[in-house]
């Protein structure tokens, strides 16, 4: 049966913050690192006041350009950064707040990008719903055709 995961090990993840999520990206991209990733980490790399948007595209640039099998982003709520992301063709880049939307932005959606809240999820929650991301396979079948819709 085909693994339908958003990726492999081996395969390179993109990740990025801003100033709010610094501390949880640090966090993420050590357990990308243990799950067997690749990690390209496009920063923030301070607590100094960024621009989501600047990460976010960064993101967002990386997986459009198949530089990267996948991304994560994150900022205070997972949102203004999740949308610069999806600006980039191809992006498919979902807020999940719990362990259904995070499987569900897999397995219907088949999200590329996971965006997360540092200010909404403490870090244990995030780090578990990281896990579920990329642990999740996309079911294919009606869903393959409605992510086909998306472009
Ligand atoms: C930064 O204060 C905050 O606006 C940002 O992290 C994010 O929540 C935007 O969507």
């Amino acid at each position: 049966m085909a693994d339908n995961r958003i990726a492999q090990p081996g395969d390179t993840i993109v990740i990025a913050s801003d100033h709010a999520a610094l501390d949880l990206k640090t966090v993420l991209v050590n357990d990308l690192a243990s799950m067997g990733f690749k990690v390209r980490d496009l920063g923030t790399n301070t607590t100094d006041s960024v621009d989501y948007p600047d990460y976010g595209h960064l993101v967002g640039k990386a997986v459009a350009a198949h530089e990267a099998k996948a991304g994560v982003v994150v900022c205070g709520t997972g949102i203004g950064i999740s949308i610069a992301a999806n600006r980039h063709p191809g992006v498919r880049a979902g807020v999940v707040h719990d362990d259904y939307t995070a499987r569900m932005a897999r397995e219907h959606n088949n999200a590329n990008v996971l965006a997360m809240g540092a200010r909404v999820l403490a870090p244990e929650e995030a780090r578990a719903l990281l896990k579920t991301f990329f642990e999740t396979p996309f079911e294919g079948g009606r869903h393959a055709r409605r992510v086909e819709k998306l472009g």
